[in-house]
């Protein structure tokens, strides 16, 4: 346990500010580490320590981010070493580095956010052991994804739908890369969307999973599937076109009532219906960080028994979606 903290992980009583550090903080192909970092910082946090799979670049990722950040940011040799220095870990780092990080986080009893998904789906048996152990240890796992918190906006835009049970969700989104990456990138957010709107059993079967175009460069596809919820069935999908860069289509569809975001000047979201009528939205990557700091404070079970509970389901249906879809991530 670290020195910053106090003797329980899951007495709330962190000392503030809570020390954070990213492994995999920079940007090479679509990493958030940067935003995360300013996002830990406007929950309260500081990021104090960095560390990638390269030092070289780690170091320069540590003198950029201390420029945005205005204070020093250390580079740790690696994810152990980062982890034993902090009181919460941010694993920012690509798929294949999380185990890393998770196992990181774990040595050294901190807290940890890492990205979405948890692990890639091969690594499906060890990512449900790492999420015991900190069950176990009354430790937070929290995945990165984001577009839950978006529901409430929808709600307060389609009042008329609220109370009702939810039969069918669709969501576009504009991943980077074409063909199955595609699907492997974006499955986690729908699946976290699905788990926000409807209770699901821990073992809810996959009806149906089906995709429009398996092609290995397929610019657009289509990942449909069904769940039965405590109301009955709901189909899902997952409408996937590929965009390299912003504005990135991003949709949410519950029963037919559709919102939109749109992007304006400095990355502001706002999310519209099809008649126009929209609201501003806090950027939901933030409000994600915000409710980890928040948790971490509160530092109560339920909460890290909550966060286990929908990550472990949401492995489960990600690594059998994509076995049901033939795709290896
Ligand atoms: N929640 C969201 O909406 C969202 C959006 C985009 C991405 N993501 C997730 O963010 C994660 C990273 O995205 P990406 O794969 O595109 O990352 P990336 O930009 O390729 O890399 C991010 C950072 O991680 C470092 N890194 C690479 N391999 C590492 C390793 N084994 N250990 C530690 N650091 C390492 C990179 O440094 P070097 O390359 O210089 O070594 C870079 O600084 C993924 O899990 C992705 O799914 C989430």
């Amino acid at each position: 346990m670290n020195a910053a903290a106090h003797s329980s992980p899951d007495s709330g009583r962190f000392r503030e500010p809570i020390r954070v550090g990213v492994l995999g903080a920079g940007r090479t192909r679509q990493g958030l580490g940067p935003f995360l970092a300013r996002a830990c910082e406007a929950a309260g946090g500081v990021v104090v320590a960095i560390a990638g799979r390269e030092g070289g670049r780690s170091d320069t990722v540590a003198c950029e981010l201390a420029a945005q950040l205005g204070h020093p940011v250390a580079v740790a040799a690696d994810a152990m070493a980062l982890a034993a220095q902090v009181d919460a870990l941010v694993v920012a780092a690509p798929p294949e580095g999380h185990l890393a990080g998770l196992d990181a986080a774990l040595a050294a009893a901190v807290p940890c956010l890492c990205e979405k998904p948890l692990v890639p789906a091969e690594q499906a048996a060890a990512g449900r052991q790492r999420i015991d152990a900190f069950r176990t240890r009354g430790l937070l796992l929290v995945e990165n994804c984001q577009w839950p918190f978006v529901l409430p906006t929808w709600a307060r835009l389609w009042p008329e739908r609220q109370g009702r049970p939810v039969r069918s969700l669709a969501m576009g989104l504009g991943p980077a890369w074409p063909g199955p990456t595609m699907v492997v990138d974006s499955l986690s957010h729908v699946l976290s969307v699905l788990q926000a709107l409807v209770p699901l059993p821990p073992d809810v079967p996959l009806l149906d999973v089906s995709q429009s175009d398996a092609g290995p460069a397929a610019a657009n596809n289509v990942v449909r599937f069904a769940v039965r919820g405590p109301a009955g069935r709901v189909d899902v999908s997952l409408h996937l076109t590929q965009c390299p860069a912003q504005p990135r289509p991003a949709w949410i569809d519950v029963d037919g009532a559709r919102i939109d975001r749109q992007l304006g000047p400095n990355y502001d979201q706002s999310f519209v219906r099809p008649d126009g009528q929209g609201e501003p939205v806090e950027d939901p990557l933030h409000q994600l960080v915000y409710g980890f700091f928040t948790d971490l404070r509160a530092g109560t079970r339920d909460r890290t028994e909550a966060h286990a509970d929908a990550v472990l389901l949401r492995l489960r249906l990600y690594a059998d979606l994509l076995q049901q879809l033939g795709i290896r991530a």
